[in-house]
């Protein structure tokens, strides 16, 4: 059999909502899940899964045909060998997850859910065991293999927006609720605007510092409801961020503003604006609306494992390394160290 046709073998530690549940939800009308992605690639078999929960377990295995079913990744790992282990686990389980899966040496590559984990030290030791393991580690930050993002990414280092200047990034969701910090590592920030940080290096490469603000309307010990924030990068670029806010509708959007354009990408159509004479002032420029280059709508989720196959079968780095997965962690754990500082600068490095 040729190396395109071969079919990996991989299992599911996490049977939950983005492990396959979600899958069955009508209105997303798509793979938007671990399971329905691996199986859209057509390179995966999917051969066993664990949960903690027996029930959600026992739903996946009927769902996706796999019997073998277990209670933990330890477990799991016993019995198989596996190209790809795929963990939709909460993120305070992803370091053990993952360090003991590539310390047993019974996996190939790793499919870890964003946010990386709730902690530097843990991101590093994650990043460790894959690297002294030789396994491919991919962190779920899916909108990095979008097609729209990818497109916009070029046209960033084409320079076709000139030199980003200013960046606006808003993650925003409803109230969080008063779940405590020390349970979940965070609040909206944390949970969907880690997707919000990772695109900012995805764009702009590392930050240099970062100057952070929390509300927290369920008090001091519970997650924020609301966190923004300015990122600084060594070009001079400065980005703004919002993540929660205590919106009654989710959005979640990018504006780069560069010194002749603007690009804005995100859940909603791409768009690209370009600086030009101005139509109604003497001696001025404006932006106007251009068109957003063409590109071939894709499923990001599916393009993440698809490149997960290849770093396992050529080992060429992904497009969203441990590494990356622990820079957006960076920048958040930054803007809540400088909330807790009334606002002062955190530098990174
Ligand atoms: N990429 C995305 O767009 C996206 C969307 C939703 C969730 N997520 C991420 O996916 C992860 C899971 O979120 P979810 O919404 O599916 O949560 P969930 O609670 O629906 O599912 C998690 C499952 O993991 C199981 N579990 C917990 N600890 C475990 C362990 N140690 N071993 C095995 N199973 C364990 C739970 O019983 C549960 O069934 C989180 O890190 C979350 O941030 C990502």
């Amino acid at each position: 059999m040729s190396r395109t046709t071969k079919k990996l073998t991989a299992a599911l530690v996490g049977t939950g909502r983005i492990g396959w549940m979600l899958e069955h939800d009508p209105l997303r009308g798509g793979t938007c899940t671990h399971a329905g992605a691996m199986t859209a690639t057509g390179r995966v078999s999917l051969v066993a899964g664990a949960d903690l929960d027996e029930k959600r377990l026992r739903a996946f295995g009927e769902a996706y045909e796999v019997d073998s079913l277990y209670p933990d990744h330890r477990a799991l790992l016993d019995k198989h060998r596996v190209d790809i282990l795929s963990v939709a686990a909460p993120a305070e389980a992803h370091c053990a997850i993952v360090t003991e899966a590539a310390a047993s040496g019974r996996v190939r590559g790793i499919y870890c859910e964003k946010p990386v984990c709730h902690t530097l030290g843990e991101a590093d030791r994650m990043i460790e065991a894959c690297d002294k393991a030789g396994v491919a580690l991919l962190i779920g930050h899916e909108r990095r293999f979008g097609a729209h993002f990818m497109r916009a990414r070029e046209l960033v280092h084409d320079g076709i927006i000139g030199e980003v200047r200013t960046v606006i990034g808003q993650a925003l969701s409803g109230d969080p609720g008063s779940v405590l910090r020390s349970m979940s590592g965070g609040g909206p920030l944390m949970h969907d605007g880690t997707h919000l940080t990772d695109l900012l290096g995805y764009f702009l490469g590392s930050a240099d510092w970062v100057i952070g603000m929390t509300r927290r309307a369920h008090g001091p010990a519970r997650v924020e409801h609301t966190a923004s924030g300015m990122v600084g990068f060594p070009s001079g670029a400065v980005a703004f961020i919002e993540g929660g806010g205590r919106r009654k509708y989710f959005a979640f959007e990018l504006e780069l503003q560069g010194s002749e354009g603007v690009i804005g990408v995100g859940n909603s159509p791409p768009g690209l604006w370009l600086a030009e004479s101005s139509r109604r002032f003497s001696g001025f420029n404006e932006l106007a609306k251009a068109k957003f280059p063409e590109y071939t709508p894709n499923n990001g989720f599916v393009a993440a494992f698809e490149a997960l196959i290849e770093e396992i079968e050529t080992g060429m780095p992904s497009l969203s390394t441990g590494r990356d997965g622990r820079e957006a962690l960076q920048i958040i754990l930054a803007l809540y160290e400088s909330a807790a500082k009334g606002g002062r600068r955190v530098r990174l490095h």
